[in-house]
């Protein structure tokens, strides 16, 4: 089902209706209703296939979840249908950080950028960018996101529990920008004039978590405790905190050890190494856009936090 980023650019896109969007899911499209966007169940990503459902299409934006598409097979075949069915723009599931950095987590989205690079080798034949909001703001309003479509877990810091991991003292910078504003951002990219770069950074807000702790107690007058992480024990994959956030409750140990622990100790060690603090390349395209500071999406979250504690009791 698409959540997340995802789901947020095809609302976006499908609500101002300049074009028609066109929404892949391999599930059934009862399930995937959203105004102004036409749903298409595809399951065969066949060359064949793929490149008959493309023609006449503009513009492919990809939003495959890496866990779940093996060696980016099914992204792969997309990419090659979407060139022979003569699509001008590819957008690949990036959506995040800076690449090639270097932390083992990221590694399984190199298939893709090899392979689009490889296909422009010679000359280009498919224009290609990416879209890296650093991380999604989304996360710090856990449990309550602005959207029910975005599936949020505590991702280094629990604004409902007052804690947060920190690496050392928490003061790398890192960009955090919401999925609406992503959604903001990619819109207008469809009609952009000029060619879609390969460095392709959208800032929300460029902080800290440091920053962002300190922020989160003044809107909530709590005292957050804070565990801090070393990065020495990140980079040999150790999470050495009393609490580790996982992305559900009561996660078996070896889930907890061989998914949860991985993806949550290379994000923390890729923040910690600046991934996440990526070059505001679409805001200078787009100058006119204003975006969603920390502060808003906490304040936001926050009252929400406390309508829906009213109401259960
Ligand atoms: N910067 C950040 O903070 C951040 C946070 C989260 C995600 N991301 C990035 O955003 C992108 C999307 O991630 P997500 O968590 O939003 O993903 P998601 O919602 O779990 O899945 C997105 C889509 O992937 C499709 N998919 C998965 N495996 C597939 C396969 N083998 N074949 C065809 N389709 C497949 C699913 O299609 P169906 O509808 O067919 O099931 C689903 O619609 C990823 O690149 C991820 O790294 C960034």
């Amino acid at each position: 089902m698409i959540l997340g980023v995802g789901r947020a650019i095809v609302e976006e896109l499908g609500a101002q209706g300049k074009h028609e969007v066109i929404l892949w899911s391999r599930r059934d499209p009862s399930e995937l209703k959203i105004p102004g966007v036409n749903t298409l169940q595809v399951t065969d990503y066949s060359h064949e296939n793929l490149v008959n459902l493309l023609k006449g299409t503009h513009t492919v934006l990809a939003f495959f979840n890496p866990m779940s598409d093996p060696g980016s097979q099914n992204q792969i075949a997309l990419i090659d249908a979407a060139v022979a069915a003569n699509v001008t723009r590819f957008a690949p599931s990036e959506w995040a950080g800076k690449v090639r950095s270097g932390i083992k987590m990221y590694d399984m989205k190199l298939p893709v950028l090899d392979h689009l690079e490889n296909l422009n080798k010679d000359k280009t034949v498919i224009e290609w960018g990416l879209f890296q909001p650093g991380l999604l703001m989304d996360y710090l309003a856990h449990p309550c996101p602005p959207s029910k479509h975005f599936d949020t877990f505590p991702l280094l810091f629990d604004l409902e529990n007052a804690r947060a991991c920190l690496v050392e003292d928490g003061s790398a910078p890192l960009v955090f920008t919401s999925s609406a504003d992503v959604a903001k951002v990619v819109a207008r990219a469809i009609d952009y004039p000029g060619t879609w770069t390969v460095d392709g950074g959208i800032v929300g807000q460029r902080t800290s978590y440091k920053e962002v702790v300190q922020t989160a107690e003044k809107i909530t007058g709590q005292k957050f405790t804070i565990y801090t992480l070393r990065p020495e024990d990140l980079e040999r994959g150790d999470f050495i905190s009393p609490w580790v956030p996982a992305y559900a409750p009561n996660l078996s140990a070896e889930t907890m050890r061989d998914v949860v622990v991985p993806f949550i100790s290379g994000w923390a060690l890729g923040i910690y190494r600046g991934v996440a603090d990526v070059s505001p390349v679409w805001n200078e395209r787009f100058p006119d856009l204003h975006y969603e500071t920390v502060e808003e999406m906490l304040r936001g979250a926050w009252a929400r936090f406390q309508a829906q504690k009213k109401a259960e009791h």
